[in-house]
This record gives structure tokens, C-alpha cells and sequence, in this order.
């Protein structure tokens, strides 16, 4: 399948909700965070797959604002998969020339997930091959919201004048200020939601759900939402004449 994906057109900024751990432990009959922990193959080799096609960009959804809400144990387990997945995975990423970023309210993470973050960015931040985004204590709302305080603040102390607030103002504002917007997002687990992700920068993005789990998911679905991505006719507002003239 990777053949016939049209090399001129790869997005370069693929954005992916990694849904569905739970429901696919629960299949096995094993306790959630059995999920969790088999997500992080699906992560391997959806940031290969992209690393492979010269993709630039890949946010992952990783836990949102609304996650916090869950039980506490199923908190921890997660915060203990992600600073064990830094841990295994930045090797691998300086051998690929990855670089490691983040979004998200990280100060509000245990002290030694931010460490290990922190750890992970600084070492491959020279790194010019692919961007992995990880998406933590994120959402959309959230980061709306942060931004247009940090506006208003700059608005009262005279450094920006109220004219000049465009939309590549709150752009310059947002988390992801020095990111592309995403051209395609994969939803897996068959929901069809956005779950508060990316609320600006998803303005034009293409959706794309599986009903795939993501611990099933592997580069063959990768490659699946590409060529989907390549049928779409991408029309901006405009006409579908316009955009073939
Ligand atoms: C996605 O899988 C991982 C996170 C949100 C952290 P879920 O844990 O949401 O799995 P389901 O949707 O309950 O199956
Ligand atoms: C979205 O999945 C968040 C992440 C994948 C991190 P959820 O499982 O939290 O979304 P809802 O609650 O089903 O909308
Ligand atoms: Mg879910």
C-alpha cells in the first residue's frame, strides 16, 4: 500500500487521537491500563511510518484537560507509561533524527514526568527529521483560553494595540505558534469527535476515522488514512473548479 501513496502529497502535519486503549483491554479481558501499555507499539509505528514518508510533523494526543477527571490509579498508570516510554524511545528518536515536543499545560504534570520531558526535548532538539508533538494536559479550549489572556495582558500594558489583533496574532499565541496546522487528523476507535483537540488549528484540517483500536494500530493504517487524505478535494471555501483551474 505504501507504493501507491503519492509521494508529492504527504501532509506535513499529521494530528492523531490515540483512542480506544481501554475498550481494546477490556476485549482481552484485562484491566485498562493492559491497553495503555500496548499503545505504545501503535506509537512506534505510527511515528516511523511518518518518520518513512518525510511526514514533518505528528501530534499525538496523549492525555487531555477532560483526562484528568479519571480515576486516580488510571492517572498514575499513564503518567508512570509516559515518563518509561521517554525513557525507552529518545535512543531510538536521536538514531532517527526525531526531535521531541511538547503542547499542553505541562506545569501541571508530576515533577518527574516534566523532568524526563524536559530531558527528552533538550537532547534531541537538534534533530532536523521528524517533529513527534506530544499532546499533554492539552485541549483546545484550554489553549484558547491562555491565549487571550496573555493578548489582553499585552493589550493593557500598551505593547499591542487592540487594531492590530488579527487571527495570526492568536495563531503566534497558541501552543503550537512555531507548528504548521495539521492537513489531516486519524480519529481511531470509530468515535466521531473531537474531544476538545486542536479547536483553532483544525480550522481546514481533513478528518479521518478507523474503527481500529490504537494498540492495533500499525504503519498498514498509516498508510490507509494517507491515501484517503489523497482523494479529498481540499477546497478552502472555494469552488471544486477553482481549486482544479
Ligand atoms: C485513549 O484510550 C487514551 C487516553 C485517552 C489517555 P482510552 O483510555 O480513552 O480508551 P477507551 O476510549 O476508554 O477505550
Ligand atoms: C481523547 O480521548 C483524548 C485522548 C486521546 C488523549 P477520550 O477517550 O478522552 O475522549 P472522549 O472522552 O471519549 O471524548
Ligand atoms: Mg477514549
Amino acid at each position: 500500500m505504501k507504493d501507491i501513496i503519492d509521494k508529492t502529497n504527504i501532509p506535513h502535519h499529521i494530528a492523531v487521537i490515540m483512542d480506544g486503549n481501554g475498550r481494546w483491554a477490556q476485549k482481552k479481558g484485562a484491566m485498562r491500563v493492559f491497553g495503555h501499555r500496548n499503545a505504545i507499539t501503535a506509537v512506534r509505528e505510527a511515528i516511523e511510518g511518518c518518520a518513512e514518508l518525510g511526514v514533518g510533523y505528528i501530534t499525538l494526543y496523549a492525555f487531555s484537560t477532560e483526562n484528568w477527571s479519571r480515576p486516580q490509579d488510571e492517572v498514575d498508570a499513564l503518567m508512570e507509561i509516559l515518563v518509561q516510554a521517554i525513557v525507552d524511545e529518545v535512543p531510538t528518536m536521536m538514531k532517527n533524527n526525531i526531535r521531541l515536543t511538547t503542547i499542553g499545560d505541562i506545569a501541571s504534570l508530576p515533577g518527574k514526568c516534566q523532568q524526563h520531558l524536559e530531558g527528552g526535548i533538550e537532547t534531541t532538539k537538534n534533530n532536523t527529521g521528524l517533529t513527534v508533538v506530544l499532546a499533554l494536559s492539552y485541549s483546545g479550549r484550554w489553549e484558547i483560553l491562555s491565549s487571550v489572556k496573555q493578548i489582553v495582558k499585552k493589550v493593557i500594558s500598551g505593547e499591542l494595540p487592540e487594531s492590530a489583533i488579527d487571527q495570526d496574532v492568536i495563531s503566534s499565541h497558541l501552543n503550537t505558534s512555531d507548528i504548521p496546522d495539521p492537513e489531516l487528523l486519524i480519529r481511531t476507535s470509530g468515535e466521531l469527535r473531537i474531544s476538545n483537540f486542536m479547536l483553532w488549528q483544525l480550522a481546514y484540517t481533513e478528518l479521518y476515522f478507523t474503527e481500529v483500536l490504537w494498540p492495533d494500530f500499525r504503519k498498514e493504517h498509516l498508510h490507509e488514512a494517507i491515501l484517503a487524505y489523497q482523494k479529498r478535494e481540499r477546497r478552502f471555501g472555494k469552488t471544486g473548479a477553482q481549486i482544479k483551474s
